[in-house]
């Protein structure tokens, strides 16, 4: 073959195979309002910058009548590119090819990219979109599945994995993005579940749809295993692009500092009223974190689940930071097991990525009840506890109302070491509220008295001004300062340039047992 028609048969093999299941199952795909897998691939990259791998491979299965279905790539596009000029392993599963259904060799080509990204060091996005197992293959395909978890498991807290789910992820499949840091799922088109509705309905007798069962809006709010719920296929590509922009690409390096436009001792006169007089009103901790980040800029994740604690990640004098902290607008900003779940996870991923973490505390202490003693808030709290303990990452602290009880200890205090730990002068931190406080010490006392009730009052004022407030804890030197809060946002940015170069170590282990 001369050399042009060689070059000639490479170009039509590459048309073939950027085809994937053919231009009618393209067309299928846009008819239901979703993008093809190259298409999702070229939106999440920088124009230009995507080079596929295995753009030739093909299965090897002859069963079933397969030998007259292949397809160029088989059913899934992999390769890297470069997100903000900086490079991401990228698969996007190919619905058009056979459902995006996973065979052995989609599966290689999955654990081609991975391994490429771990010894390089740099994210892995996954795009989903899969009927599953390739039912044709059996436990090929079973196997595939299983070298893409180990990979996963093993590039754990060395590089990011981010999942974006656009279409069925259902069975054993949905076990890799689970494993991964952070996974988005589009409303309304797409579904992650174990089983699905014919299934539980001959199992539980339950009719339930697939939206119900494992949407996008369940999975944000209930379940938690969905950090965001995008509006669209498009919405989810621009999260991801935008989570990455906050994070390292591996675990030894430190996250991106930009350029800030924000000044960094910008004081913030709003914030020494935001406090309510009444210790038992409510206000939204989400604008003490907008008003003192750079730009009021704050991406928050997993934002529709436990929202008692809110987590996402900002950026203090360009440098990008994870943020922790109790709402007091809802729940009263108690912690319970959702919350201390939620938080612990995000305080082990910023640890793994060297992300400084700031945590915001005003928490009135873990939820009482039953539901959540017989769901075992003591194992699951632990799992905060624990987070915040083993954590070497730069921890700066702001208390800004209630510290109380375990809660207090839990939410980066000096104890679990902290590094740099503020208190407003609003600050209460004490081992109980004034009110149980008071009733537990002078309850029996009070019953003797002619006016019980005043006289309970009056024991409870004693407590709240004895010891609810920051200058006990001051005076041990847990609260390194008590300061306005109009300032803090010059003081977290002045606490976080020290300790950027921080370090700490733990004792040498294989690994910890956190209480899972
Ligand atoms: C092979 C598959 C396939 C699969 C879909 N296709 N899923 N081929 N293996 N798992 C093919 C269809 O035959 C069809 O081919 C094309 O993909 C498009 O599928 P449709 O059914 O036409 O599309 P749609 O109506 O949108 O429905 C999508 C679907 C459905 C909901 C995903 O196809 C479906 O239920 N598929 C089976 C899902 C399943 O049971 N998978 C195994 C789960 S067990 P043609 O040629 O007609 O276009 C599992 C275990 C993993 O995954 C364990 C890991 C440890």
């Amino acid at each position: 073959m001369k050399t042009d028609d060689q070059l000639e048969h490479l170009r039509k093999l590459r048309d073939e195979a950027r085809l994937g299941g053919g231009q009618k199952r393209i067309d299928k795909q846009h008819e239901k309002g979703l993008m093809t897998a190259r298409e999702r691939i070229d939106l999440l990259l920088d124009k230009g910058s995507f080079e596929e791998f295995d753009m030739f491979k093909t299965h090897r299965c002859r069963d079933f009548g397969m030998d007259q279905q292949v397809f160029l790539g088989d059913g899934v596009v992999t390769g890297h590119g470069t997100v903000d000029g900086r490079i991401v392993y990228v698969f996007a599963q190919d619905f058009t090819v056979l459902g995006g259904s996973l065979s052995e060799t989609f599966a290689e080509k999955i654990c081609k990219i991975m391994d490429l990204a771990m010894k390089n060091g740099a994210p892995v996005v996954g795009l989903n979109d899969s009927g599953g197992a390739r039912i044709q293959e059996g436990i090929e395909s079973l196997a595939g599945y299983s070298e893409i978890f180990q990979r996963n498991v093993m590039a754990s807290g060395v590089v990011p994995q981010i999942s974006a789910i656009f279409g069925p992820c259902a069975g054993g499949a949905v076990y890799s993005p689970a494993l991964t840091d952070f996974v988005i799922m589009v409303q309304k088109k797409s579904y992650m579940f174990l089983t699905g509705p014919k299934v539980v309905k001959s199992v539980t007798h339950e009719d339930v749809s697939e939206e119900t069962l494992g949407g996008a809006a369940m999975h944000a709010s209930r379940s938690g295993v969905v950090d965001y719920p995008a509006g669209s296929g498009a919405d989810a590509i621009a999260y991801v692009r935008r989570l990455l922009s906050f994070l390292p690409q591996n675990n030894m390096e430190n996250p991106p500092l930009l350029p800030c436009t924000d000044p960094p001792d910008r004081e913030i006169v709003a914030l020494n009223q935001i406090i309510p007089e009444n210790p038992n009103a409510a206000y939204d901790m989400k604008e003490v974190i907008l008003q003192t980040v750079d730009n009021n800029d704050f991406f928050e994740v997993k934002e529709n689940f436990a929202p008692n604690l809110l987590v996402g990640f900002a950026r203090y004098n360009g440098m990008s930071v994870g943020i922790v902290a109790n709402q007091p607008a809802h729940l009263s900003g108690v912690l319970d097991i959702d919350s201390s779940i939620k938080g612990a996870r995000f305080v082990r991923f910023c640890d793994c990525f060297n992300i400084p973490v700031v945590t915001f505390v005003d928490v009135p202490g873990f939820l009482p009840g039953t539901a959540q003693e017989f769901g075992g808030v003591i194992r699951n709290g632990a799992k905060i506890l624990y987070a915040f303990a083993e954590a070497t990452i730069p921890k700066v602290t702001v208390i800004t109302r209630k510290a109380y009880g375990g809660a207090y200890c839990v939410m980066s205090s000096k104890h679990l070491r902290g590094d740099i730990n503020y208190a407003w002068p609003t600050a209460e931190i004490a081992v109980m509220g004034a009110r149980g406080a008071a009733g537990v010490l002078y309850g029996k006392d009070a019953q003797k008295a002619p006016d019980p009730r005043a006289f309970l009052a009056e024991k409870e004022k004693e407590y709240q001004d004895a010891v609810a407030n920051p200058y006990v804890a001051a005076q041990r030197g847990y609260i390194d300062d008590i300061i306005e809060p109009s300032k803090t946002r010059a003081r977290i940015i002045k606490s976080l340039g020290l300790l950027q170069n921080k370090r700490d170590t733990n004792p040498m282990k294989k690994h910890g047992n956190i209480p899972l």
